[in-house]
């Protein structure tokens, strides 16, 4: 699969209330972030940068498991930053703004450059890897994650498989099918085309649980992100039927409640010595 073919368009998603989109996706990502960080083995005291910070999930994983001198975290969203800085309010942890292209001025040497959830958002997400690495040491490391939409991110699974049940054109926004780099193998090209070496890719398996079906649903009522963004384009008998129809297909246990285990693929890889930049 080339994951360069991918031309999804990250302003057209909200990304705007991190509040709402840590109800939401936000929590899931904690958990991968939790098992991504210790994975990628980068040395105590090193400095980091986090693409795509959003929230800041990804950054406090960095922060609490891997003993950082310093991480650099970077968003487009105005509203994620405020939403980070004032969750995380650690001296090692810096939110600016910008994008993956924005890390190229920040000069760095940095022994680790990672990003969650962001590559299928990029516009180029070798292009990102590229810019990532600008900012990489020598032998330094670049990690990421995204979920498997296609199959085993189960909280959206059920929702886009309702939403095209519904209505067969809500393929084309279905997210896993709109992100090829979101399936096995596809970070793997992606890094290798950025020109990373010592690629190894796995994927994280993480199970949440919901108290009832109303604990999962509204979140998807936010408007915030894509899944949600596309039920708000819905009239409200709509989205009344595609709630009826994800409830026919989640799994409810006697209690009430929903477990579910979601999957990410994580991939990592290494700047080869004659790729990397200078320290500035
Ligand atoms: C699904 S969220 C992931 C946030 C966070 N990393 C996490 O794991 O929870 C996607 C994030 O990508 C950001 N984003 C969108 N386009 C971007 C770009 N070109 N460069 C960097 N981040 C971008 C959004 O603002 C949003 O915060």
């Amino acid at each position: 699969m080339a994951a360069a073919a991918q031309t999804p368009l990250s302003s057209e998603f909200r990304w705007s209330s991190g509040a709402l989109y840590d109800g939401f996706v936000g929590r899931w990502s904690r958990l991968v972030a939790a098992e991504f960080v210790p994975w990628l083995g980068v040395h105590t005291g090193a400095t980091w940068v986090d693409v795509g910070c959003g929230t800041g999930e990804l950054t406090g994983a960095i922060l609490r498991t891997a003993a950082p001198a310093r991480v650099i975290s970077l968003d487009p969203s105005e509203g994620y930053l405020d939403h980070a800085r004032a969750s995380i309010t650690d001296p090692r942890a810096e939110f600016r703004h910008g994008t993956d292209q924005d890390v190229r001025s920040l000069g760095l040497a940095a022994d680790a450059v990672v990003s969650g959830l962001v590559l299928n958002f990029v516009p180029d997400a070798v292009g990102a890897l590229r810019a990532a690495a600008e900012v990489t040491a020598t032998r330094g490391l670049i990690g990421a994650y995204v979920w498997d939409y296609a199959d085993q991110m189960t909280l959206l699974r059920h929702f886009w498989d309702a939403a095209v049940e519904e209505d067969p054109a809500a393929r084309n926004k279905d997210e896993g099918v709109r992100f090829p780099l979101c399936a096995a193998g596809a970070l793997t090209s992606a890094f290798e085309g950025a020109g990373l070496s010592a690629v190894v890719e796995r994927p994280i398996d993480v199970t949440d649980r919901f108290a009832n079906f109303e604990e999962y649903w509204t979140p998807f009522l936010s408007g915030e992100a894509p899944a949600p963004g596309y039920l708000a384009t819905l009239p409200p008998d709509r989205q009344t039927k595609v709630k009826k129809l994800v409830m026919a297909r989640i799994p409810v246990a006697a209690d009430g409640s929903i477990t579910l285990t979601c999957r990410a693929w994580a991939a990592r890889g290494r700047l080869a010595p004659e790729a990397a930049a200078q320290p500035a």
